[in-house]
C-alpha cells in the first residue's frame, strides 16, 4: 500500500484527478470504478474542468459505481445515480449507457446483486476510486462483512446512517439498506485509489495503517491488494 501525503482536500483532489486523466489518456477504453460521498467530488470537479480545457474524452470509458441505496429511484436527489449525474456524468462525454450503478428499486434485489456482480466482473475495473467511512467501511461494506463478499444487500450501520443524514431532510428519510459491491468484488480491480480527507477520518486512517487485516475493519482488506494508493491529507494523517 502506497501512501501519498498531501496538504489538504484540494491537493488530494488534484492528485487523484491527475492520476485518472493519465489513465484515461493512456487507455481510452478504461473501466472506472466510481464512488460517491463528499470525498471524491473535488476530483470529479477537476475531471470536468479538464474535459472542458483539454477535451479529455470519455467516449469509450465505462463506469461502475460501488453502491446505491435501496428504495431510492434514479431521479431521487439522494440516490447515488442522481449524485453521479449531477456531479460528473452530465458534464463529460461519457455515454449514458456506459454508466452502471446498481438499481435500488429493482423488483428482485437479489437478482440485481447477481446481475451487477456479473457485469462488474465481465467489465473488469481498471481503477477503482474509494472513500472510507468513519467506521472503516468501503462501499457500504460495514464492519464484519466477509472479505469474500460479492455484490450484496446490506443493512446500514446506525453510524453510517447518521454520517450520511446530512444529505437528507431528516434522519427518518435515510434509507436503512443498500446494494453494494462486496469486498471481493472491489479487490478484483486492477488498481485501487483510496481518498481520505479531514479530521473526522483521522481515526479510520490510523486504524488502516496500524491494524491487522481483520473483517471488523473493512478497509484493512486493502492490504491484501498489490496495487493500492492512499491519497491522504494532513488532517486525515493527524493521528498517524
Ligand atoms: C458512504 C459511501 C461510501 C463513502 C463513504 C464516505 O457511506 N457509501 O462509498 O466512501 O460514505 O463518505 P464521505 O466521502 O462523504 O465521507
Amino acid at each position: 500500500m502506497k501512501i501519498v501525503a498531501v496538504k489538504n482536500y484540494d491537493e488530494m483532489s488534484e492528485y487523484a484527478a491527475h492520476l485518472l486523466i493519465k489513465q484515461i489518456t493512456q487507455k481510452p477504453s478504461t473501466v472506472l470504478g466510481l464512488a460517491t460521498g463528499s470525498t471524491p467530488t473535488g476530483t470529479y470537479e477537476r475531471l470536468i474542468q479538464d474535459h472542458k480545457d483539454n477535451q479529455t474524452s470519455y467516449e469509450q470509458v465505462r463506469t461502475v459505481n460501488l453502491d446505491e441505496y435501496v428504495g431510492l429511484s434514479p431521479d431521487d436527489p439522494n440516490s447515488y445515480r442522481y449524485f453521479m449525474e449531477k456531479n460528473l456524468f452530465k458534464h463529460i462525454n461519457v455515454r449514458p449507457e456506459n454508466t452502471y450503478i446498481p438499481n435500488g428499486k429493482a423488483e428482485s434485489l437479489e437478482q440485481e446483486c447477481t446481475d451487477y456482480e456479473k457485469l462488474v466482473q465481465e467489465l473488469g475495473v481498471d481503477v477503482q476510486i474509494l472513500g472510507i467511512g468513519v467506521n472503516g467501511h468501503i462501499g457500504f461494506n460495514e464492519p464484519g462483512t466477509s472479505f469474500q463478499s460479492k455484490t450484496h444487500i446490506v443493512k446500514l450501520a446506525e453510524s453510517t446512517r447518521q454520517a450520511n443524514a446530512r444529505f437528507f431532510d431528516s434522519m427518518d428519510e435515510v434509507p436503512t439498506s443498500a446494494i453494494t459491491m462486496g469486498i471481493e468484488s472491489i479487490l478484483k480491480s486492477k488498481e485501487i485509489v483510496l481518498l481520505v480527507s479531514g479530521k473526522n477520518k483521522a481515526g479510520a486512517m490510523k486504524q488502516l495503517v496500524t491494524r491487522e487485516i481483520d473483517e471488523s475493519f473493512p478497509a484493512s482488506a486493502l492490504h491484501q491488494h498489490p496495487n493500492v494508493t492512499v491519497i491522504a491529507d494532513s488532517d486525515a494523517l493527524a493521528e498517524c
